[in-house]
């Protein structure tokens, strides 16, 4: 007991200022040891009567050591102590169920590049290439031979006037003068015959001048200024060399993409189809015709059209008057007829079709084919 109670003694010693629970556990401690003395002095009353006082008694020995009293109440909570060494690692846990399905990684560098194959099967021959651009202008001509005379000049415009004409001709002998001073009379003769008319006189006054002659022939023009000329020239070349630059941008851009040229003849589609009335109506509003292939480059523009609208072109021919001519009603000067063709299936196939692959089949003129018109 002692053992317990000493050091709470020096604690609360310790502790200074005490709260009333510290009090209180003070007071506690002092009951118990007035208890302990109390064990000691007193001892219980005998029967008759109290002797006198006796002397007070020498202390007696110290007796056994108590039991050990109740355990006092818990103390206060001590101080946090100072954080334990780490216990040993425990065992593994029991395997978790799989988690969910992570994102899609980023993606993975490009492997390396594969072993080259094998070559290939060699492929079906090229379609024919467009028709190439317009080629630079040739060398300059030689001079032609001279032409021939050009027609007669408008009447040209009053000249000035000309130098004086030359001296007249020799007017018209002016009229008889008049008669000479009468001779001397002569002696009287006998009367002799009438003598010789007398000398010519002098010549009489210049006469009017005679009436203006009639109007001469036109003269020749002057030559022209061969400088002057020349320089026109040069400008006139100026000029066509821009127009044929514009022309020639202006071609292309009507080419694409659904123009193609063929020497003179440029084949254009509308992208639509329509049937074979429809269609020539439409070319010849557009002051066109229907496209009339005539020559396997000709046949090769429009199949490129029908291959790039995946369609079947109706073309411009019919079957006429027991054969097939074109719009102008000639017969055919090239065909590219597909195998069979044409066969007037049902006895109904006047018009003619182009297959994306360039051959020709004879077909009804009420179907509806790609328009194609020729320019
Ligand atoms: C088949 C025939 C062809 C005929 C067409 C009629 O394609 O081969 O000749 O014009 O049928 O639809
Ligand atoms: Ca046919």
């Amino acid at each position: 007991m002692v053992m317990i109670l000493l050091p709470l003694f020096m604690l609360i010693l310790l502790i200074g200022p005490l709260r009333s629970q510290d009090v209180e556990m003070k007071n506690e401690s002092q009951k118990i040891m007035t208890h302990a003395c109390s064990l000691v002095i007193c001892s219980p009353a005998q029967n008759g009567l109290p002797g006198r006082d006796g002397r007070d008694g020498r202390d007696g020995p110290r007796g056994e050591k108590g039991d050990p009293g109740l355990p006092g109440p818990a103390g206060r909570m001590g101080m946090r102590g100072s954080r334990g060494p780490a216990g040993a690692k425990g065992d593994n846990g029991t395997v978790g169920e799989p988690g969910p399905k992570g994102d899609i990684g980023p993606r993975g560098p490009p492997g390396p590049p594969g072993s080259p194959g094998p070559a290939g099967r060699e492929g079906p021959a090229g379609m024919q290439g467009n028709v190439g651009p317009q080629g630079k202008p040739g060398p300059r001509g030689e001079a032609g031979p001279k032409g021939e005379m050009g027609a007669p000049g408008m009447e040209g415009s009053a000249g000035a006037t000309g130098p004086p004409g030359l001296k007249g001709e020799r007017g018209d002998p002016g009229a008889r003068g008049v008669p000479g001073i009468a001779g001397i009379a002569g002696p009287p003769g006998p009367i002799g015959p009438q003598g010789p008319p007398g000398a010519r006189g002098t010549p009489g006054p210049k006469g009017d001048r005679g009436a203006p002659g009639d109007k001469g022939e036109k003269g020749e023009s002057g030559l022209p200024d061969i400088t002057a000329l020349r320089q026109q020239v040069a400008a006139l070349q100026t000029q066509l060399q821009g127009l044929q630059s514009t022309l020639s941008q202006y071609k292309k851009v009507e080419m694409f993409p659904d123009g193609r040229s063929v020497g003179e003849k440029i084949f254009k589609t509308g992208g639509f189809e329509k049937t074979f009335a429809e269609a020539q109506q439409i070319c010849r509003q557009a002051g066109g015709e229907m496209a009339s292939p005539r020559s396997a480059a000709e046949n090769a523009a429009v199949q490129q059209l029908a291959i790039a609208q995946n369609k079947n072109v109706f073309l411009g021919m019919t079957y006429t008057n027991g054969k097939f001519t074109y719009p102008t009603g000639q017969p055919l000067v090239y065909s590219n007829w597909a195998p069979g063709e044409p066969n007037n299936d049902s006895g109904a196939e006047q018009c003619v079709e182009l297959y994306t692959n360039g051959k020709w089949n004879d077909k009804k003129c009420g179907e509806n084919r790609l328009v194609v018109c020729e320019f």
